[in-house]
């Protein structure tokens, strides 16, 4: 086996830190302790981070209320040149950033790479809407008055990252947050918490003031950190993207202070091709939207309806492409589908290929953990079809958030549309169809916050991200992500002589 990429490689070793970061600082926990980062592909240690808690995490929100004192008065203009300078430094250290992230999540290099680039489109994104936060002026009733509005940044915002898109999602939060003019305490997921890591010696680099970015990383204080960032006074917004369940509880934790919430939560996204669908066209959107990440987003296609017509000749060319999969370390070349992030996805996983079976499935690809030559000692699962699928599976209620493709065959519009709104939960969906009228029946019948047509990636800077239902409220990226972190304030002028 060639040899493997590891942190030796990274031409910057300071991107490679193992503290958390408050108020300029790289620091312990107060208590001293601490947790491990392993490798999901070798089960290496790569790293020993502090596991902070409620008293670091205070600090960390004292520091940024005093941040936020001076910082809501620095102009938008500064504040978009501090966003471009950090962009530039993504880009720059693109390789070492997809080097960490590669390591500590799973995701091939080249995936990685392409998160740090849509990582650094929202830096860039929001540094352009920085400075468009308009107000408005206001036709009033009563001629002795005039009405205008302005927005005004929130306060400090607590951004809180997943472990499947560590780099991206967190400056899809803090690059709207600090655009606004919020200040930050970033809690990345125990995980993943090194590329967010590095992240902040960028933003540091950039000029970001003291006290605007602060880092608490936590493995098994999660619930203790989460709990005090959500009953703070002081923080005013908190951002989460996650899961359905923990998502519940942070609502019901802030529901004391009455912060503003956003809720990136779980999906459970309807991949639908019809008849009229380019075959094509139909097999390369499946394996972008189900396999980016080894199947672990919030959008990957985990139902994947396919009308009758076309059921048998897609299944074959689907299978056909997905034979060609490479499986292994995300570091090694031509790899296109590497471990999940915990062993515990394995198990999941292979739960759900079970209960498919048991409900008439038929795993007609894969079906099993991958060991590769007998030498893979990470969490690897072969890339998987099960034709068949039925109601009743577990599948069809829940993500099973691993590469495995569930097919289901419907009749007709009226009962695919029925069956993909048929859940909890409503964040992303897919349609692949020659038919114009039928995109958009279909698209605005579905109960969901996006629509994917004749393509695999729902992922843009400038489009709006989010859900419905029980996938949550609020929306990241886009012309609105930055209104999550402003208040809008009216003024009544009384003109009368
Ligand atoms: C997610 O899975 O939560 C985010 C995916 C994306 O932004 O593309």
């Amino acid at each position: 086996m060639a040899q493997q990429k590891s942190l030796k490689d990274l031409k910057r070793s300071d991107l490679f830190q193992q503290k958390g970061y408050i108020a300029e600082e790289w620091v312990e926990a107060a208590d001293g302790k601490t947790f491990n980062v392993y490798d999901p592909a070798t089960l290496d240690k790569l790293a020993t981070i502090p596991e902070m808690g409620r008293e670091d995490t205070d600090k960390a929100i004292k520091a940024a209320h005093e941040a936020f004192q001076s910082y809501k008065k620095t102009t938008a203009r500064q504040r978009a040149r501090w966003l471009r300078k950090w962009s530039d430094l993504c880009l720059e250290n693109a390789e070492d950033l997809a080097l960490i992230l590669c390591l500590e999540n799973g995701k091939t290099l080249t995936e990685a790479k392409g998160e740090v680039t849509y990582a650094a489109s929202f830096l860039e994104w929001f540094a352009g809407e920085a400075e468009r936060t308009h107000g408005e002026t206001v036709p009033v009733a009563n001629l002795n008055q005039r009405i205008l509005t302005f927005k005004q940044p929130l306060g400090v915002a607590a951004c809180l990252a997943p472990w499947n898109f560590p780099i991206a999602m967190i400056t899809r939060k803090c690059a709207a947050a600090l655009a606004a003019g919020c200040t930050t305490v970033w809690n990345p997921a125990g995980e993943t918490p090194l590329s967010c890591l590095a992240q902040a010696v960028l933003a540091q680099e950039a000029g970001f003031p003291k006290g605007t970015i602060n880092v608490i990383t936590t493995l098994n204080g999660v619930s203790e950190v989460g709990k005090a960032l959500c009953e703070s006074k002081l923080v005013r917004k908190l951002s989460f993207t996650g899961s359905t369940r923990v998502g519940q509880l942070l609502a019901a934790q802030c529901s004391h202070s009455l912060k503003k919430l956003s809720l990136e939560l779980g999906g459970n996204s309807p991949f639908i091709v019809f008849d009229d669908a380019k075959l094509e066209t139909a097999v390369e959107a499946a394996i972008l939207a189900k396999f980016r990440n080894s199947g672990q987003t919030c959008v990957t296609a985990n139902r994947v309806f396919v009308q009758e017509g076309i059921y048998d000749k897609f299944t074959q060319a689907l299978s056909e492409k997905i034979k060609t999969l490479k499986v292994g370390p995300g570091t090694e070349e031509g790899v296109f589908v590497g471990p999940l992030t915990h062993e515990r996805a394995v198990e999941k996983a292979m739960n759900h290929i079970t209960d498919a079976k048991k409900h008439g499935g038929q795993v007609i690809l894969g079906g099993s953990p991958y060991k590769g030559d007998g030498k893979l000692k990470g969490y690897f699962l072969e890339p998987t079809i099960i034709s068949g699928m039925s109601k009743e599976a577990i599948t069809t209620s829940e993500e099973t958030f691993a590469p495995v493709v569930a097919l289901y065959k419907f009749k007709t519009e009226e009962e695919v549309i029925d069956l993909a709104n048929d859940c909890d939960v409503g964040l992303g969906s897919f349609l692949i169809t020659e038919s114009m009228p039928r995109m958009w029946r279909v698209a605005e019948a579905l109960e969901v916050g996006m629509v994917g047509v004749n393509l695999g990636l729902l992922s843009a800077c400038e489009s709006p991200f989010g859900g419905v239902k029980m996938s949550g409220y609020g929306r990241e990226g886009g012309r609105q992500g930055i209104d999550e972190y402003l208040s809008v304030k009216s003024m009544l002028i009384n003109v009368a002589s």
